[in-house]
């Protein structure tokens, strides 16, 4: 009797071992996973790209048509809402989580994580460096998610509200929503923040 509960715990114990690996390799339907240990790393850092580079497009379009139409005042309000909204849909499009990042936020909720910030000061070490930010980028895979970032240019037309010169009237409207901005004072060419795609293995 002992014998049969002695073979049951190890036909128990293999079983659970199938089902763990079973399992593993079902949820890892995401086509840059599919039935490999090692993530196809070329092929996550293209899926990330392309969603960077369709929620800048539309970020860029919704902001250039409301500074036209009602001014930087207007625009804010553009970022405060559309920004996230913009960021959702590219999300449920492309099955990632985007967002953006900075060492000086406005939204303390655009806040990097511990990997964020240390890869943001990488960025400006690099430029400082003379890298181009144009080609800069980074990613880690944990494991369960891998996570891309690219740097964000400071450009001309976001001056108006991250600039060094913002005005009195824009920026006492900006500080109602955003009592603990920091993201003012850059320059055309510096580093503003970084983009970050996460794109899970288990979805
Ligand atoms: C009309 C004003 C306005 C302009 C112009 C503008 N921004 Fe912003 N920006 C904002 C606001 C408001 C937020 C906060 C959005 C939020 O709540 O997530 C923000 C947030 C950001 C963030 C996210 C990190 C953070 O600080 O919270 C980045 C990165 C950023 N802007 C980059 C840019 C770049 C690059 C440009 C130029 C292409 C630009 N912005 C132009 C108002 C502006």
């Amino acid at each position: 009797m002992r014998l049969i509960m002695k073979k049951l715990k190890y036909i128990v114990a293999a079983y659970a071992v199938f089902a763990a690996f079973a399992y593993t390799f079902t949820a890892f339907d995401n086509r840059a996973f599919s039935g490999q240990e090692e993530p196809d790393v070329s092929a996550l850092q293209e899926k990330a790209q392309s969603a960077i580079m369709n929620f800048q497009k539309a970020l860029k379009g919704e902001l250039m048509a409301a500074m036209q139409k009602g001014g930087p005042k207007a625009a804010v309000e553009i970022c405060n809402e559309k920004a996230p909204q913009i960021a959702e849909k590219i999300n449920l499009d492309e099955n990632v989580i985007i967002s953006r990042t900075s060492l000086k936020v406005r939204n303390p909720g655009n806040a990097p994580d511990d990997w964020e910030k240390k890869t943001l000061q990488n960025f400006e070490k690099r430029k400082t460096g003379g890298e181009a930010i144009k080609t800069m980028n980074a990613s880690q895979y944990d494991g369960e998610t891998f996570t891309y970032m690219k740097p964000i240019p400071m450009m001309g037309m976001c001056s108006a509200c991250h600039g060094t010169n913002v005005s009195k009237p824009l920026y006492e409207h900006i500080s109602q929503y955003y009592p603990d901005d920091k993201a003012i004072g850059f320059k055309p060419g510096d580093i503003r923040g970084a983009f970050v795609v996460q794109i899970s293995s288990e979805n």
